[in-house]
């Protein structure tokens, strides 16, 4: 029997591979550069899986370039790309890849807070600058990050897995989120709930957990900037679209925050030029790249594909109500 065939966006990491060709044919976009996006309408024409990035629109113009599409998996756990709806509507079942990046995605956050708290990046470039003149009691002095408050925006396993890092530095942990998380999780992590307007007023770092929804689309705008410490730092490795730039930017122009860290960009691989200053640390979308995490990420979206085509249900699936069976 023919193999059902699959369209991998990316050549993805050889575990992944093996997964998927012991099952299916699979033509590869093997270039380092991602695919013009004519290349993937043209080659998914003839598909009925496809792997792909965050960086690819799965919508309604993809499924109608490919009629015989049954499964769409994305290797990341955010879905924006993918307009599930419409996948519904033509029964392609839509896969995520969850719980596996969790902690390193933690672990960059903290990377990304700890940089910016203890200026890293400026140190960096002094210390390989040929300028530096040696040792000076008030050189690059930064803020401490121990014993401060940590403010949580967006409670699910990343915003945990994140919380959880905080008790080694003594940490007072709020967080917010539209579910209040049970007693035993709030005590487990010792983490308090607050409502958005207290955490923003309270917490010296706020690191930023929620999925892009209509709803935290620019959450971080210039009437929540106002509201947060001016000592306070911004972390965001959730989406860019979380949070407004120009108005970020506008915040730190004029001193309403002390500083950010930012993996993620409203338009990457866009960054608003007003973010190339010392108080901001800035990361290319990078917070779940280790070779494990992303290894698992492919190797779960190859599974997903495969399950489906074995007439079971992927284990991520989004829309369970596309199952054409
Ligand atoms: C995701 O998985 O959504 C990240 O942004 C990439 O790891």
């Amino acid at each position: 029997m023919a193999k059902p065939k699959v369209l991998a966006t990316h050549r993805l990491f050889e575990p992944a591979r093996r997964i998927l060709q012991k099952h299916c044919e699979v033509e590869y976009w093997e270039k380092p550069e991602r695919p013009p996006r004519e290349e993937v309408l043209r080659r998914v024409k003839d598909k009925e899986g496809l792997v792909c990035l965050l960086t690819e629109k799965v919508n309604d113009d993809l499924l109608e370039a490919a009629p015989k599409l049954r499964i769409a998996a994305n290797v990341a756990v955010g879905f924006d790309n993918i307009d599930v709806a419409a996948c519904t509507k033509r029964g392609v079942v839509a896969t995520n890849t969850p719980g596996v990046l969790d902690d390193t995605t933690a672990d960059f956050a903290w990377t990304l807070l700890m940089a910016v708290a203890r200026r890293l990046v400026e140190g960096d470039a002094l210390a390989r600058s040929g300028n530096w003149k040696g040792w000076d009691l008030d050189q690059l002095v930064g803020t401490d990050v121990w014993g401060k408050t940590l403010g949580i925006v967006g409670f699910g396993r990343i915003g945990r897995a994140m919380a959880r890092r905080a008790s080694g530095f003594q940490m007072k942990v709020i967080y917010t989120d539209a579910v209040r998380a049970s007693a035993e999780v709030e005590k487990e992590l010792r983490a308090e709930y607050r409502d958005m307007n207290a955490l923003l007023a309270e917490a010296d770092f706020i690191s930023v957990h929620t999925p892009l929804l209509p709803e935290t689309r620019g959450l971080f705008n210039a009437a929540n900037f106002e509201k947060m410490k001016r000592t306070a730092f911004l972390i965001n490795t959730s989406r860019g679209p979380v949070v407004d730039e120009a108005a970020l930017v506008a915040a730190l122009e004029k001193r309403k925050i002390s500083g950010a860290a930012l993996d993620v960009f409203e338009k990457e691989p866009i960054v608003h030029p007003g973010l190339r200053r010392p108080n901001v640390v800035l990361a290319p979308h990078i917070a779940s790249a280790s070779l494990e995490t992303r290894t698992k990420m492919a190797c779960m979206a190859a599974e997903n594909v495969i399950t489906l085509f074995e007439g079971r249900q992927p284990a991520n699936i989004l829309n369970p109500e596309a199952r054409k069976g």
